[in-house]
């Protein structure tokens, strides 16, 4: 296939030394996906579970303790030399009764993911243990829904219908929001030489998807500041099974990897955040009731897809992306400068939906933090039949009912399909050999250039996600010439802490 070089951004001023220019913001060429019409050798999958509870105790320390995610995955692929084998995924015994998957970490394997009339999706958004109904008022939320249920069309309708009925609240407020929060954090690092983002991202995500989504302000109800508090405490009781938390390992390894957490602690704060949704929800619960949903069952999906899908993903992504656009350095900031404030200029000031499609540098960008890094990186499937699955090297025979778990990171970083696949680079999506790769960039557990739809399992939010990383982009850059982090850890993923904010010059 024909490579193209790229011909974005515009060229750097002359007196920056040339190998500054080049590694970071552009592409030779993209390495084209291999469509190979020849016939895969079957092969077994290899690995094996090891033995009954010996072998997923063993697989989860590694996954845990001795090796870590990323190393758990990509030291099988070369033991077993292939991208498909079988492993056991944790938490494993007493929470999840069935550890056995067969992992897909190649982007070739992985889309049979979101192929819905190849795998069922019902019970396995956490994997292979769902946390219990009470922690969601005893609904089986939708993101627990397979296509084929009755509600999940009905629920995802009612998402739509929500979105689409708060659309012009989006920009403006989360301008309102996160200018609050820059502010904040420029006083913060004037008075201690530093300011954490991820406490502040997560109030100011809280304030706007509360002002945009549900018209109210909750610093002004019985809320107050306590929604992220609560909201994490919430997230723990669902997702403690598969995190780390830094305590001793075998205390930590007893108390959150192998029993669940009760849920009748947290009822109380659950129920502080059901009443602030219920209250202030009023048309969207008249839509679902319309739709033959009661308005509990409405409130309970509500509050999940604000607190768990929007909430949580802010809480994740937005951090991440301080960190790959802290660390690509002055050059591309300095690009991004430029290329964001001449639109906004040429749009009279105003950050319009419009302006933002003409910033080709900034949606690379964005595209490039959700390629280098998805913040939702394991997906699951239950093979709906016996099924045939290909890798680039073979194809796989999986049966019926086998738990299939792709770690998508491994399938967008795939070197078979992205050259320098490792690299952060700014312009990697930028022109039309950069926009063909969209297809391989599977963040909202779908690729890029298809949208979400009542038959299948894309991210509902999709387009709001798309809008707010853009936003954040967009608002950083109109403030600041350049800025400074250093980047620690967490359970949830990169903590940021801001060493420097420089203002906007020019
Ligand atoms: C950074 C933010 C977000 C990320 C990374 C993200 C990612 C995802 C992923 C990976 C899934 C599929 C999970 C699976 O079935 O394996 C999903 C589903 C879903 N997401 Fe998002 N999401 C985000 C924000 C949002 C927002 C803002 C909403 C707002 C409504 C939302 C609503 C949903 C819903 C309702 C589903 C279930 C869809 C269905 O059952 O058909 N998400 N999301």
């Amino acid at each position: 296939m024909a490579t193209t070089p790229l011909t974005f951004p515009p060229p750097l001023p002359s007196h920056r030394p040339s190998s500054l220019r080049r590694p970071v913001l552009t592409l030779a060429s993209e390495r084209p996906y291999p469509s190979s019409q020849e016939l895969l050798p079957l092969r077994k999958i290899p690995g094996n579970y090891g033995l009954p509870l010996i072998g997923p105790l063993r697989d989860r320390h590694d996954y845990f303790y001795n090796q870590g995610r990323d190393e758990y995955f990509k030291s099988r692929v070369l033991k077993h030399r292939s991208t498909v084998y079988r492993t056991n995924l944790p938490p494993g015994p007493f929470i999840a009764p069935n550890p056995r998957v067969v992992a897909l970490l190649d982007g070739k394997s992985f889309p049979v993911l979101f192929d819905v009339t190849k795998v069922e999706k019902k019970d396995l958004f956490t994997g292979t243990f769902m946390p219990s109904t009470e922690l969601t008022g005893g609904y089986r939320v939708l993101s627990y829904l397979d296509p084929s249920e009755p509600n999940h069309g009905k629920l995802k309708k009612l998402m739509f219908f929500h979105l689409q009925s708060r659309r012009d609240h989006v920009i403006p407020e989360f301008r309102s929001a996160y200018s609050k929060m820059f502010d904040f954090l420029e006083d913060e690092i004037v008075s201690d030489g530093k300011a954490a983002f991820c406490p502040a991202n997560e109030q100011a995500a809280f304030n706007f998807l509360a002002r945009s989504l549900y018209g109210v302000n909750p610093e002004e109800l019985k809320l107050g500041l306590e929604g992220p508090k609560l909201i994490r405490k919430w997230l723990l009781f669902q997702i403690a099974p598969l995190l780390i938390l830094g305590l001793p390992k075998p205390l930590e390894d007893l108390a959150i990897h192998t029993f669940r957490l009760p849920a009748f602690l947290i009822k109380k704060d659950y129920n502080l955040l059901y009443d602030f949704f219920y209250y202030n929800s009023g048309p969207v619960l008249d839509f679902a009731e319309q739709l033959g949903i009661s308005r509990e069952e409405a409130c309970h999906n509500l509050l999940f897809a604000t607190c768990f899908n929007s909430f949580g993903g802010m809480r994740i992504l937005f951090p991440n992306m301080m960190k790959w656009i802290g660390r690509v350095g002055l050059v591309v900031h300095t690009c991004l400068a430029r290329e964001i404030r001449s639109v906004v200029r040429a749009s009279g000031g105003d950050v319009t939906l419009a302006a933002l499609e003409q910033m080709p540098l900034m949606k690379s960008v964005v595209y490039e933090c959700l390629r280098i890094e998805p913040p939702v990186p394991l997906q699951y499937g239950k093979a709906k039949r016996d099924l045939l699955i290909e890798s680039h090297d073979a194809a796989f025979q999986v049966k019926e009912g086998e738990m299939l778990v792709g770690y998508q990171p491994m399938a967008t970083k795939d070197p078979r399909i992205f050259h320098r696949a490792e690299e952060f680079v700014a312009g990697r999506f930028v022109g039309e050999e950069g926009e063909r790769m969209l297809r391989h960039v599977l963040w909202s557990n779908g690729p890029e250039d298809k949208s979400p739809n009542f038959g299948n399992k894309q991210c509902a939010g999709k387009d709001l996600v798309m809008l707010v990383a853009r936003l954040l982009v967009v608002e950083l850059f109109l403030r600041y010439d350049s800025f400074d982090i250093d980047v620690g850890s967490s359970p949830r993923g990169a903590t940021i802490t801001l060493t420097s904010l420089k203002k906007a010059t020019f």
